[in-house]
């Protein structure tokens, strides 16, 4: 009799590397203009609510044994709080963001004078890029998303910066604006995402790379469940995204369920609420 190990799927034993993450603080945060489909301006922001969110986000950070660096919001930058969108930082070095919309571009200076304090090369690239929101590092290739916001010429320009390789994917879904709204990076190895967020032929990359992929549903989707961060073991994510945590906990993860549900009022969850710095 043969063993059946081979044929049943045994979840990798998957393994923790704490981070170190950026955070900025909601003070200002609001939804006053509208540049994404989630986002209207007459809807009421519970701005106390919020902070409590945004604290309890960054208690499960320090639980988990990650460091968090806190930046404070500035009056008149409501999106600030976003900051995944601020740059993209590998092995010391930061591209910096750049914009789209010019409601954000306030974001710049205050960002890029943090990342001037505490990285030594900061770069300011050409084209529109809005950092980790399109950059996902999987730890041996740039995920790097483009459709909306970030310019796809962007894409190489930040490959030669950091010197890693990039693999382009084209997100199709106004719902899904940003690749980390679509797509989460689990482990070096694997990731979370959301097939109909992408063109037919970025979902046959996906599916080439990234054949144990979790597939999420939609409704796991537009609770922002994708837009989640990862230590290689505990995946911080969206408390309402209920069927994506079993997911990942039969895919050998650790689900940390957190509630930042007046975030997605402006299209904005978890992992858009924080940027790893790597150094
Ligand atoms: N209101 C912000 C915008 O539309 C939300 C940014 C969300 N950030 C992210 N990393 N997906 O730009």
């Amino acid at each position: 009799m043969s063993l059946a190990l081979e044929n049943e799927a045994v979840p990798v034993e998957r393994v923790a590397r704490p981070r170190r993450y950026l955070m900025c603080r909601p003070t200002y945060f609001d939804v006053s203009y509208e540049i994404n489909a989630w986002m209207h301006a007459d809807v009421n922001v519970d701005r106390e609510l919020a902070m409590r969110q945004w604290e309890s986000l960054r208690a499960a950070y320090l639980e988990l044994g990650n460091t968090v660096e806190v930046i404070e919001g500035a009056p008149g930058l409501p999106d600030m709080v976003f900051a995944a969108n601020a740059g993209t930082v590998i092995g010391n070095k930061v591209v910096a963001a750049r914009f789209l919309r010019p409601e954000r571009t306030g974001e710049e200076q205050p960002y890029a004078d943090w990342f001037r304090k505490h990285f030594a090369e900061v770069q300011i690239p050409e084209y529109i890029n809005e950092g980790e929101g399109d950059y996902l590092w999987t730890g041996s290739v740039l995920l790097a998303g483009s459709g909306f916001r970030t310019d796809p010429r962007a894409h190489a320009d930040v490959a030669k910066v950091l010197g890693v390789r990039v693999v382009s994917l084209e997100l199709v879904s106004p719902s899904f604006y940003h690749l980390d709204t679509a797509l989460a990076v689990l482990a070096d190895d694997q990731v979370a995402y959301l097939p109909e967020a992408f063109s037919e032929s970025s979902q046959q990359t996906l599916r080439e790379m990234y054949p144990d992929a979790v597939i999420a549903s939609l409704a796991d989707a537009q609770w922002f469940g994708l837009n989640a961060t990862s230590d290689g073991r505990n995946v911080v994510v969206a408390a309402q995204a209920e069927q994506l945590q079993r997911e990942l906990l039969a895919a050998g993860y650790h689900p940390v369920p957190v509630d930042v549900s007046e975030f997605r009022k402006a299209g904005g969850g978890i992992k858009c609420c924080t940027l790893e710095l790597r150094d």
